[in-house]
């Protein structure tokens, strides 16, 4: 990223002085000009990112500045300086597109914490292209990069990926994600979402059984101002909000069956009506919906609509539970160990092996959820700079799926692994009574651990 440029207008020489000293301290680039028509030249000739400026000007006032840049550079973010009590002035700065603003005379820390503010946003802004709602899609934005590195290694992770990307070059085609209670089913309708043309309008989650069976229509319809009790002025629904972006429906089974209906025509029509409306609106709208739950037996037991169904899962996505695909404990769990020292400021601890090891053979009912947890648990509980079994306080209910699940494959080597696991842990790690259960020799079993790096107390 290379360094953001600022430049300050206001009619005081020293406050513009005062402001490019600080801020070319703090590695910025800086340019200065005490009235609108020397800033406008120096925005047409540079790139400038920020733009600090005064209410009170020369020539034009600020507001019809920031109009004006709005219109000719509506890259530029805008922080309007301004005297104590002006607070009417602020507002209509803000309504006109300004991001923020500072009062004079205003404390140093004021103003990094703008600054910084802001260059966060505009650095988000040249990543990933941003819509015109801002507010909203800050912390969205924000949480995104963030949140967004979908870790693993197993097979069954990098098939999901494959059809995650194909999903995104498709972009009007429905998608459902299914899958255990935190498998990362969000993290995936978000890359769907970003990395397909529709990011640069909105995504919006909408958890379905969050949102009162009452509101419901209301909620994704819209209505008009006096159609019902309550209905004070006119709303947008989340359709209309969401025209040419991404609508996550999550827990999509909890949606009322009789709102599926009117889900699966506005999937047909790509067209809405506002309650108390009849003016029908285009929209065009692609639909993400996630479910953890059986989506098939609701049909059989007639709670989700069959013909919706076929509409949702024109690209469907499963993502299997962590127990399933033990290969990507290991990444994840190393993953969210130097993610979390970052946060809480600790070098990244060694892990014991056996942490590894016993891990793979939990159930994790709550999945990478529970995993991320536990690292961040074990983190906090650990006092020296190393993690050990003992830091993971799992009521240890081993994953007693018989050796025959486990077994995917007819490769004797890969089951040979599993065998050998499996009679250890039979055995409570005698290695002895453990060879015997195997038709193997001491020597022969413990050759075998090695191979395969088991190790046992
Ligand atoms: N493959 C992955 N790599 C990194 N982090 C992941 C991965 N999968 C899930 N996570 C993390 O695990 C947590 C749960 O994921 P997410 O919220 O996407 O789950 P979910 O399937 O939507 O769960 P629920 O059904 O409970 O809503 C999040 O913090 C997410 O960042
Ligand atoms: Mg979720």
């Amino acid at each position: 990223m290379s360094k953001l440029t600022i430049l300050v207008l206001d009619d005081e020489k020293r406050i513009t002085d005062e402001l490019k000293e600080y801020l070319e301290h703090r590695k910025f680039k800086v340019y200065t000009a005490q009235k609108p028509s020397s800033a406008f030249e120096l925005m047409k000739s540079k790139r400038i990112d920020i733009l600090l400026l005064d209410i009170r000007l020369p020539e034009i006032s600020g507001l019809e500045v920031l109009k004006k840049i709005k219109n000719l550079f509506p890259k530029i973010e805008v922080i309007m300086i301004t005297g104590h009590g002006n607070m009417e002035i602020v507002i209509k700065a803000m309504r006109l597109g300004a991001i923020d603003f500072l009062n004079k005379p205003f404390h140093h820390l004021d103003v990094k914490i703008a600054i910084e503010r802001t260059s966060k946003f505009v650095e988000l802004q040249n990543e990933l292209t941003v819509s015109n709602n801002k507010n909203s899609l800050i912390s969205q934005e924000l949480e995104q990069l963030l949140d967004k590195k979908l870790i693993g290694e197993s097979d069954a992770i990098k098939e999901v990926l494959k059809i995650t990307m194909r999903a995104t070059e498709f972009d009007d085609v429905n998608v459902l994600i299914t899958g255990e209670s935190g498998t990362g089913k969000e993290i995936i309708a978000r890359l769907i979402h970003y990395a397909s043309v529709r990011k640069k309008f909105g995504f919006y989650p909408v958890n379905c059984s969050a949102v009162p069976d009452t509101l419901m229509e209301s909620e994704f319809f819209g209505h008009k101002k006096g159609s019902f009790t309550g209905a004070f002025k006119d709303k947008k629904g989340l359709f209309e909000l969401t025209h040419q972006g991404t609508l996550f429906l999550d827990e999509i089974s909890d949606m009322p069956f009789a709102l599926q209906a009117k889900l699966l025509r506005v999937i047909e029509d790509k067209k809405i009506k506002k309650i108390g409306d009849d003016k029908e609106i285009e929209i065009d709208v692609r639909i993400v919906a996630a479910t953890n739950k059986d989506i098939k037996m609701l049909i059989k037991k007639n709670e989700f609509r069959l013909d919706l169904y076929h509409r949702m899962n024109t690209i469907e996505i499963n993502i299997l539970p962590l127990r399933e695909r033990t290969d990507d404990i290991k990444p994840l769990i190393l993953h969210f160990v130097e993610e979390f020292s970052k946060k809480i400021k600790k070098i990244v601890p060694k892990i014991d092996k056996k942490v590894f090891e016993i891990l793979k053979d939990y159930s994790f009912p709550g999945n990478i959820r529970e995993l991320k947890n536990l690292v961040e648990r074990a983190m906090i509980i650990s006092d020296n700079n190393a993690l050990t079994i003992d830091d993971f306080p799992i009521t240890f209910k081993k994953k007693r799926t018989d050796v025959i699940t486990k077994i995917r494959n007819l490769n004797l080597i890969d089951n040979e692994k599993i065998l050998v696991r499996e009679a250890l842990f039979e055995t409570k790690n005698n290695r002895t009574h453990a060879a015997k259960l195997l038709g193997l020799s001491r020597f022969a079993l413990i050759r075998r651990m090695q191979k395969y790096e088991i190790e046992v107390d």
